[in-house]
């Protein structure tokens, strides 16, 4: 083992060995802020958090020369100790980031793309991603190739990345993939970290116009998740269904459209991802609506069973549709459209065991999507909060009819056996489910820097009939 009080690396040293192109991994562990104002060229700002510890450090070769850099050098000293008692190759900046003598740059790692630009630009780009298996097979960019960290360092593995395409490194935050850029440089492969990794991938919203008669219907897509919400607009007078964050985006449209956002409504508690009612209201100077049958610790209207809206020359129905929670919401605009919320989706139903009395809830699906839904004009639009996996749109929309909507697996069933298939099924819950449903209640405050992190992962609210 190294010598433990031979670690530090000196300015004149590290300027040396940059100069003689000796292969290295510069790692900064500095605030972020800190890290963007100042720091040497050609080095990654790095978190010391678990994920490092557990799934970046095991898969850097050991032969392969770090250095950390940490203002005072107290911190980088002790990491190094660390890494070098798993075996790496590591070593700190004497004295701290304000000892370096050589270059340094301004801003964020230059090889980046941010994840508005990637969804741009998906179809030209080769998308590596680079954790491990099992992350990959939970949940992953469609279209992505797998090749996990320490493979990458194996030149072999590299023959799998094509020379004609741009290639976007992806991870859960952008550090392994930082690591993984600088194992492809090595190998002279010339690539681009997603910026926030999967977390930041997640936060991008997509609005597509599905009905543009009088009265508007603007589906915008959470692409990561599969999330959908709506802007409905009459006469200028919009309103929103089941808004996602980033919020502002809705904001954005509607100024964009000369709209007025003045009604902010939530379908239901949402489980899997953290809903931007509250916020998107307060930012719009709108009013906010929840179900009447679930607890909420907000200030809000509370509607339920028919209770009447009107926007703009149109009316909203509020219909009361339990069976995904006990107080989920339908929303039936002119008779013409109906958002569902999680009870009824394009491909499938909604999965009422997210709490307990899966039994109960079965029964309550069953009424309401028989009683309630199903007997809605045939001709009227379905627009549910969600979509599966290989679901495929309708002109880059997810919507159905009721005439369809009929036609879908165990609805055709009596309703005991549709009771005993949904309670049989096990479905994983979403990540994190109790901390958003906490979150969505009031019940716990909310800091928006958590939210990429806790909606990581996909939706999972509906039934797998298949
Ligand atoms: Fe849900």
């Amino acid at each position: 083992m190294k010598n433990l009080d031979d670690l530090s690396i000196s300015s004149e040293e590290l300027t040396k060995n940059i100069a003689d192109h000796v292969p290295l991994l510069l790692f900064d562990l500095r605030l972020r802020d800190d890290f963007e104002e100042s720091h040497v060229e050609g080095s990654v700002h790095a978190v010391c958090d678990t994920d490092a510890k557990e799934k970046i450090m095991p898969n850097i070769p050991k032969d392969t020369k770090i250095v950390l850099i940490s203002e005072p050098d107290d911190f980088s000293k002790e990491i190094a100790e660390m890494m070098v008692s798993f075996g790496l190759d590591a070593h700190y900046l004497q004295g701290g980031f304000s000892s370096w003598s050589g270059k340094t740059v301004k801003g964020r790692t230059g090889k980046t793309i941010s994840p508005d630009a990637l969804y741009e630009n998906l179809d030209d780009v080769f998308l590596l991603d680079v954790r491990n298996a099992d992350e990959f097979s939970e949940y992953k960019i469609p279209g992505s190739v797998n090749i996990p960290l320490n493979a990458i360092f194996d030149t072999k593995t590299l023959e799998q990345i094509p020379k004609d395409k741009e290639i976007v490194t992806i991870c859960p935050h952008g550090n392994r993939a930082m690591v993984a850029n600088f194992a492809l440089e090595q190998a002279g492969i010339s690539s681009k970290t997603l910026e926030g990794g999967l977390a930041g991938w997640n936060q991008v919203l997509k609005p597509v116009t599905v009905v543009d008669g009088p009265t508007k219907v603007i589906q915008v897509q959470k692409i990561g998740k599969g999330c959908l919400s709506y802007i409905v607009v009459s006469n200028g007078d919009a309103i929103v269904i089941d808004p996602l964050y980033p919020f502002e985006k809705y904001s954005d449209v509607a100024k964009e459209h000369g709209f007025k956002i003045t009604r902010v409504f939530d379908t239901h508690q949402h489980a899997d991802h953290v809903s931007a009612a509250r916020n998107l209201a307060k930012h719009a100077n709108a009013k906010l609506y929840f179900s009447k049958y679930e607890g909420y610790e907000v200030d809000a209207n509370f509607v339920g069973d028919d209770d009447e809206i009107s926007f703009g020359n149109a009316t909203l129905k509020i219909i009361h549709t339990p069976g995904h929670t006990p107080g989920s919401l339908s929303y039936l605009v002119d008779d013409k459209f109906v958002f569902t919320g999680d009870i009824l989706f394009v491909e499938s139903i909604g999965r009422p065991d997210l709490r307990d009395q899966a039994e109960e809830f079965a029964e309550k699906l069953y009424a309401t999507l028989h009683d309630k839904l199903l007997s809605l004009s045939e001709q009227c639009l379905v627009f549910p909060t969600h979509h599966g996996e290989g679901v495929l749109d309708t002109d880059g929309a997810f919507y159905s009819t009721i005439e369809k909507s009929k036609k879908l697996p165990w609805l055709d069933l009596a309703k005991q056996e549709f009771i005993n298939k949904v309670v049989a099924i096990t479905v994983p819950r979403p990540m994190n489910y109790r901390k958003i449903i906490a979150i969505n209640k009031g019940e716990v405050p909310l800091n928006i820097t958590e939210i990429p992190d806790l909606e990581i992962g996909p939706n999972r609210c509906a039934v797998d009939s298949s």
